[in-house]
């Protein structure tokens, strides 16, 4: 039995979290932790009264497994951060760390020994996305990402499209160029990572949908994945609690497990 911690476990993303893993026979919920609650009876929250409900980081200490962390961008390092030592094996789905905050993140566990994973997107669509456009880079010097997201998202552009980019880029080996005779005084060639221009789109009536499209001399490839329920994002949730509890390191993406 896998014991796990959901942290952020009433927004949007921690619902779906506590309702997938008290659905799965292997899976044990035995905390929970949100800072911003007042009421610390499970009941409240229609959970076990097992479950430990908890509102400060450093009062946690129920044993467990795996940590779920679906919070906020400002404060998923220091959940994370947490998690780690106090050998939690972090499953974290929250978006906003920097490179630099992976980087010591990952450089934390691999030291302790202790599997994990980031992952931008838990979406099995997404991921098969990025997978594409990987492929697909070697042919194509030139690409642009739109990536359109419901209107309270907080940070721009979304991890996944930055982890996109991030390995088309890799792919490529070499920033793309601009036409330095392009003008642009109200920003609208979007955000630029090493010439990979990233587009945000926040509007209602969407979830999370990303297209990556990618322009040759005469022709033009555009992957797309749209995601229409928060449901979905949990087959790769589960998926990364069962392969992080036997590995021995940090995980950035799920597509190094796909
Ligand atoms: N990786 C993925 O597949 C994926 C998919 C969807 C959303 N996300 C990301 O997950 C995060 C949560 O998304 P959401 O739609 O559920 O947001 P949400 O606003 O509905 O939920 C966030 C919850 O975290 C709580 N919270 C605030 N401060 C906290 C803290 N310090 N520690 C723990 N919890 C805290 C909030 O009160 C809220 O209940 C976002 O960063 C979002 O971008 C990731």
């Amino acid at each position: 039995m896998i014991k796990i911690i959901v942290s952020g476990f009433n927004g949007s993303m921690g619902q779906k979290a506590v309702k997938m893993i008290k659905s799965n026979d292997n899976f044990k919920l035995v905390g929970v932790f949100n800072p911003v609650i007042k009421d610390l009876s499970p009941s409240t929250y229609g959970l076990d009264d097992s479950v430990k409900v908890y509102n400060n980081l450093s009062l946690i200490d129920v044993s467990a497994d795996i940590w779920v962390d679906f919070s906020i961008p400002t404060a998923v390092f220091e959940n994370t951060k947490f998690a780690i030592e106090h050998d939690y094996r972090p499953v974290i789905g929250t978006s906003g760390l920097s490179e630099d905050q992976v980087a010591e993140l990952k450089s934390l566990a691999d030291n302790r020994k202790l599997g994990g994973i980031i992952a931008s997107n838990f979406g099995i669509s997404a991921v098969l996305m990025m997978k594409f456009a990987q492929v697909a880079a070697k042919y194509f010097d030139q690409t642009e990402i739109v990536e359109t997201h419901h209107q309270d998202k907080l940070d721009s552009p979304s991890g996944t499209a930055l982890n996109t980019a991030r390995l088309i880029h890799e792919v490529q080996q070499k920033d793309q160029t601009e036409n330095p005779n392009e003008s642009d005084p109200l920003g609208t060639r979007g955000g630029d990572y090493h010439g990979i221009k990233i587009h945000a789109i926040r509007l209602p009536g969407f979830i999370a949908d990303e297209e990556v499209i990618f322009g040759s001399t005469g022709e033009n490839l555009i992957i797309k994945q749209s995601t229409t329920d928060r449901e979905s994002f949990m087959k790769g949730v589960q998926l990364a609690i069962n392969e992080v509890i036997s590995r021995d390191e940090l995980i950035i993406g799920l597509e190094k497990i796909i």
